[in-house]
């Protein structure tokens, strides 16, 4: 059977998160993050779990790269912890913590296994929360010298830098939903933190080119199609809004736009202050997007009284009862979403290059007789890679594809109870198993083309 390939160049790997993976959070000199407050607090994450160990990855990391190796992986995104480098945030920078992800940049080379770099995956040092975080502006300056720190130590061997992971999230779902560190909720807070990382954003490019002029920078954001649960003016205009909050809110002033004019009107004195250059500084011209798509949102009206943004996501149990497949996290299964966000983001911003930095999906596992059999998650991923390769054959500058995850990690306010790894983890020994899907994305790797998985 032939399987249309993907183009020669590009880059199929895995992707992670420092507090997600690493454990040792007490080691080398690191200090506390917003995320170890946060999980440590009772009550925030399902069944008190925290990623005090998560996968031991700090100790294993030898294992992970060459479990890595094995499944002929070539691009690793990974995120840095900046509570490892600058536990103070600021003064002097903690070789030590520096020298864990040298040594593992070194690694991942010799096992030729490209560094995706992620300056930030949401683990703030603790202090600089203490100090007001992202709602203060100061925060900016602090992200720029750990940003420094960080390229002039692995500048020389690292060349695809990600500034942010998913502004949006850290934003609302940590300062106005409230169910991320560090827990607000509040709609003002969250505009002017969103406001400081994108202006961190653009800040960071700078230092990023200036240590290394070939420097390949990008920024990630967390994108989904939205989509009017009926074809009533009242529920397209809120997905329209929906489309504002969680979309343009950071594409448009990325492409050089400045904030969407019908979210200014609508969030009003909540707009945060700014400086004159910031919206030119946010727009500065980077060399790729990284997308993370898992999910289109479909949206129905809510009168404004009842919700404050006037509009409501259909529930998991909701969107099972209109004929979705659902996934563990109660995201319905939608490959073709991907390939309409993807041509979207193509034809209304024009980025350079994109790549989807994340996708994937939690479904229950089960060990039997030692292997993990995961037909699911194995066609959800046949189905958004085909997507994928639709939208390259219509012209969309794709570049490569970072399924989320390696392994089971710490899902965040899922704790463990969420296992988005094609390899799997058992907590209790630290075994990494591959899983089906694992297995079969090698055999994807190899042929560069979506293989059948009845095939071979
Ligand atoms: C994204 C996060 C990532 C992971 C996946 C499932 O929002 O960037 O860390 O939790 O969702």
């Amino acid at each position: 059977m032939t399987h249309e390939r993907f183009p020669d160049t590009f880059m199929w790997g895995v992707a992670t998160a420092a507090y997600q993976i690493e454990g040792a959070v007490n080691e080398d000199g690191r200090a506390p993050s917003i995320w170890d407050t946060f999980s440590h607090t009772p009550g925030r994450i399902v069944n008190g779990d925290t990623g005090d160990v998560a996968c031991d990855h700090y100790h294993r990391w030898r294992e992970d790269v060459r479990l890595m190796q094995d499944l002929g992986i070539q691009a690793y995104r990974f995120s840095v912890a900046w509570p490892r480098v600058l536990p103070q945030s600021t003064g002097q920078v903690n070789a030590r913590g520096l020298d864990f992800y040298d040594r593992l940049v070194d690694a991942l080379l010799a096992a030729n296994i490209r560094p995706f770099i992620t300056l930030y995956h949401w683990d703030l040092p603790q202090v600089l929360q203490d100090r007001g975080g992202w709602a203060d502006r100061a925060t900016v300056d602090a992200f720029v010298a750990y940003v420094d720190a960080v390229v002039r130590r692995l500048g020389d061997r690292v060349r695809h830098w990600i500034t942010h992971n998913e502004p949006w999230v850290l934003a609302f779902l940590g300062n106005y939903e409230g169910q991320h560190a560090p827990g607000l909720k509040d709609l003002g807070t969250a505009l002017r933190v969103a406001h400081h990382v994108l202006l961190s954003h653009g800040r960071a490019v700078a230092v990023l080119r200036s240590a290394r002029a070939d420097a390949e920078v990008g920024i990630t954001l967390d994108l989904s199609p939205i989509h009017p649960v009926a074809t009533t003016p009242e529920d397209q205009a809120a997905a329209r809004r929906y489309d504002g909050y969680g979309n343009r809110w950071f594409l448009d002033p990325l492409f050089g736009r400045g904030y969407p004019a019908d979210m200014v009107e609508f969030y009003g004195d909540l707009v945060p202050p700014m400086a004159a250059d910031d919206l030119q500084i946010i727009a500065a011209p980077i060399d790729f997007l990284g997308i993370n798509y898992y999910r289109p949102i479909m949206v129905r009206a809510v009168p404004l009284g009842v919700e404050p943004l006037g509009f409501r996501e259909l529930s998991a149990a909701e969107l099972a009862a209109a004929g979705h497949e659902v996934t563990e996290m109660g995201w319905p299964v939608v490959p073709e979403g991907l390939t309409e966000l993807l041509s979207r983001v193509h034809r209304d911003y024009a980025p350079r290059a994109l790549y989807i930095t994340e996708n994937g999906a939690a479904f229950y596992d089960q060990v039997v007789d030692g292997a993990i059999h995961d037909p699911r998650r194995l066609a959800y991923l046949h189905g958004h890679f085909d997507a994928a390769r639709k939208a390259i054959a219509a012209g969309v500058p794709l570049r490569g594809y970072f399924v989320w995850s390696l392994m089971d990690n710490f899902e965040w306010a899922f704790g463990y109870s969420k296992r988005f790894g094609v390899v799997y983890v058992d907590y209790a020994t630290q075994t990494r198993i591959p899983k089906a899907s694992a297995t079969w994305y090698k055999r994807v790797i190899e042929a560069n083309a979506v293989v059948d998985p009845r095939d071979g």
